[in-house]
């Protein structure tokens, strides 16, 4: 018999009663550490108290209203997004699948009168964009979109990497766009050098092309600066964002110049949801937050003592794990046993990660994680990967 939830998840014996930081706190009393924050949503850790605030008043003020009036929680997030960015405008969606559909109809929009043939999308082999029939075309991967066709037509996937490839796919007379994630996040951890990030867009630039990152999962403070990009100096036409701008409140945008968001005129997209005031009142005391350089500068100092911690932790366990990837507090553990037994033996542990492809588990703690809690999940790791070996 079929589950009263459709089963399209795999999902481990674990559930959680409440949250604090970066602990969560299970049905039968056990403490967790959480190294996964939701998959990179919850940014700010769990019940972060400026947040609890923001929503809890917001809440009861108002919940709900349309695109039909004016929303001006909507209004201020746009408002900050566009001083803190490359971009002039802002659409809300309420996640990343939703904001890979706008950024696609965004670019074929803008070429479909100025050169109607231009509608080909080019991504790269690993990435993830996201569910929808948009978004799994995109990733073109068998395990994506078997039975799910007809797919939707327009995009090629290049191999990561293969700087002649692109070059040459990006000569054709249909390109629109390409879109990238700065650092692949499902893809297994897999950081895109800055002069890759800064080629592309010279290419783009050559040929027209609009330029798209997908920075869902790498956004928002996650590499140290409040988006991936920034550390390039490259930056896009248009931009992907979910996950950590609303710290858990369902919250994504798409941001973009006003040259490829100039055709998206009135009545070309809409969302119910979308810019909705909890969601926006949350968003901008994230940002808010994020944004502070000292902040940031927390991070990047967070993030070089793991890193440390996990080189040591790597070469210590050699039968375990094979390198420490990424880039910030987005990191990835390759393993040489299944990443899923890792993984598990966390969990054995106490302590939550993620799997991604290639054989990584990710650790993408809260930003506001202490260094204590970082030392902790390290020894919590160590632990894990004993477990293993003493299993092997
Ligand atoms: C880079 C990237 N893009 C898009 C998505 C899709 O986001 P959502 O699950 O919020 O639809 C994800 C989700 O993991 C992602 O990592």
């Amino acid at each position: 018999m079929i589950p009263s939830i459709l089963p399209t998840y795999n999902r481990a014996p674990l559930s959680f009663e409440t949250g604090t930081g970066s602990w969560l706190v299970a049905t039968d009393g056990r403490r967790f550490l959480d190294l996964g924050a939701g998959i990179a949503v919850n940014a700010l850790g769990h019940a972060h108290p400026a947040l609890v605030e923001t929503l809890t008043e917001q809440a009861n003020r108002i919940w709900h209203l349309s695109n039909l009036y004016q929303i001006p929680e909507q209004q201020k997030l746009a408002d900050m997004l566009v001083d803190l960015t490359f971009a002039d405008t802002v659409f809300f969606t309420n996640s990343g699948t939703e904001s890979c559909e706008l950024a696609v109809k965004m670019a074929r929009r803008y070429w479909s009168e100025r050169d109607p043939a231009r509608t080909r999308i080019l991504t790269f082999e690993g990435c993830f964009h996201g569910r929808s029939s948009a978004a799994i075309a995109a990733a073109g991967t068998e395990k994506m979109t078997k039975g799910f066709g007809p797919l939707l037509p327009g995009f090629t996937q290049l191999p990561f990497g293969d700087h002649d490839a692109l070059r040459e796919a990006a000569q054709a007379p249909d390109i629109a766009a390409i879109m990238v994630e700065p650092v692949q996040g499902e893809g297994g951890i897999r950081p895109l050098p800055d002069a890759c990030l800064k080629g592309l867009r010279d290419l783009c630039d050559e040929t027209g092309a609009l330029l798209i990152f997908d920075e869902v999962q790498c956004g928002v403070g996650r590499t140290g600066r409040l988006f991936a990009h920034e550390w390039s100096g490259a930056t896009p036409d248009i931009m992907m964002v979910a996950k950590g701008i609303g710290g858990g409140f369902p919250l994504g945008a798409v941001l973009a110049t006003e040259r490829a968001a100039g055709p998206m005129t009135a009545g070309s997209h809409g969302s119910t949801y979308g810019g909705n005031p909890l969601g926006c009142a949350v968003g901008a005391k994230v940002l808010e937050i994020v944004s502070d350089p000292d902040f940031l500068v927390d991070v990047n100092r967070k993030a070089g003592l793991l890193r440390q911690k996990l080189e040591g932790l790597v070469s210590s366990h050699p039968d375990i794990f094979t390198e420490v990837r990424g880039t910030g507090l987005m990191l990835g553990l390759r393993c040489k046993a299944p990443n899923t037994d890792l993984v598990n033996a966390a969990y054995a542990e106490e302590i939550l990660t993620v799997a991604a492809a290639d054989n990584v588990v990710r650790l993408l703690p809260a930003l506001t994680i202490t260094d204590e809690d970082l030392a902790e999940a390290v020894d919590r790791l160590d632990r894990a990967a004993a477990r293993l070996e003493a299993a092997a």
